[in-house]
């Protein structure tokens, strides 16, 4: 395919995960509003995170504020895959340092019944109103919308806290089969119908984040969390949204992955790019590289080039969020190391 004319961030994602060719690797950056600013820092001090999701200004600003400071290609709305299993009435808080808590674990019937499955989404509108207000506000961005796989919400709602490796959540596949299933089939039809309503408010493709998605075997993956995505991307291919599938750990899932529906697959540093073809992709960059100066941030980056040889379709990206320790003139220099890539 020749090159498209393609002249901002929003044309280049999107011819990616069309299979055109861009005029350069596009390239953002999970977690890219975040602790590692200080600007965010400064608007985190007088809200907690959970307010600060809900606030539909300060969504808009701390979203706009990496592409502020560096050249990146996309935007992501400022919001977080536990805003499901908050409006399911799971009693969602973030406590200091321990990361996020469920209060009402489903690790009964009774549990899984006592939530408000019906119009979770109804429940949503504010994120649907962050992506709408980042939409006007970034026009020459492309927009991510987002949510979790059903699998990675499965882990949180019924580990309820303490994430480790979700050994309890395991378990639970195998003690409560049925139970697991029908949780796994509803959160499935929650997220596709959050993600269509991002993408209905402004998203121009959205990812689904399976950051536990390499706990399971690869024969349990496709038993287990591929039905819920095939799910998802059924109903997004209905709508012509496109999605790409991010695994954290998931070297050992491509095959399975691969072949779920998605256009792209989002991948973090265990993959190996070079042997990664016949689908566009984004990531691999190991995330720690950004507090390893400029030798290591350079290197990683060319070695991404290489494995890439000669194919454009791929989005520039790290294999897991920005890390809250990272220097922001570390991501200045990876954005001169890619374009240097062209
Ligand atoms: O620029 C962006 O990417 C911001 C939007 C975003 C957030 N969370 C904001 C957030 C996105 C895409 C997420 C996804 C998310 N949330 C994932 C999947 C991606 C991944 O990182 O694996 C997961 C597993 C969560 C759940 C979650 N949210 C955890 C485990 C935590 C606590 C750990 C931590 O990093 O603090 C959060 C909180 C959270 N979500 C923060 C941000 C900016 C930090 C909150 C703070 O300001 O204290």
């Amino acid at each position: 395919m020749g090159a498209m004319s393609t002249t901002n961030g929003r044309a280049r994602v999107l011819a990616v995960l069309g299979g055109e060719r861009p005029d350069r690797l596009p390239l953002w950056l999970m977690r890219q509003a975040g602790r590692f600013l200080p600007e965010y820092r400064a608007v985190r001090a007088d809200v907690p995170f959970l307010d600060l999701v809900r606030s539909r200004s300060l969504c808009t600003e701390v979203a706009l504020q990496p592409l502020r400071r560096f050249d990146l290609d996309a935007t992501i709305v400022f919001s977080d895959i536990l805003v499901i299993p908050d409006a399911l009435g799971a009693g969602l808080s973030f406590e200091k340092g321990d990361g996020p808590k469920i209060e009402r674990p489903l690790v009964t019937d009774e549990a899984v019944e006592a939530l408000a499955w019906d119009g979770v989404c109804d429940r949503l509108g504010y994120v649907y109103d962050a992506v709408k207000d980042l939409r006007a506000a970034a026009p020459d961005h492309a927009l991510f919308g987002f949510g979790g796989s059903p699998w990675t919400l499965f882990c949180y709602l019924t580990q309820g806290q303490g994430g480790g490796e979700f050994a309890s959540a395991r378990a639970a596949l195998w003690a409560h089969p049925e139970r697991s299933r029908m949780v796994l089939d509803r959160l499935a039809d929650a997220v596709a119908e959050h993600l269509v309503r991002q993408a209905r408010a402004g998203a121009d493709v959205v990812q689904v984040f399976d950051t536990w998605g390499g706990l399971l075997p690869a024969a349990d993956y496709e038993a287990i969390a591929a039905p819920g995505l095939r799910r998802i991307t059924k109903r997004l291919a209905a709508e012509g949204i496109p999605a790409v599938l991010y695994v954290r750990a998931g070297a050992h899932l491509v095959d399975v992955t691969r072949n779920l529906g998605f256009s792209a697959l989002s991948v973090d540093s265990t993959v190996d790019l070079a042997h990664l073809h016949g689908i566009p992709t984004q990531g691999n960059l190991d995330n720690t590289r950004l507090l390893g100066g400029r030798e290591a941030i350079a290197e990683g980056v060319a070695r991404i080039g290489a494995a890439l040889g000669g194919r454009r379709n791929h989005i520039v990206n790290l294999g897991h969020g920005v890390l809250p320790s990272t220097p922001p003139d570390a991501v200045s220099v990876l954005v001169d190391e890619v374009r240097r890539l062209g």
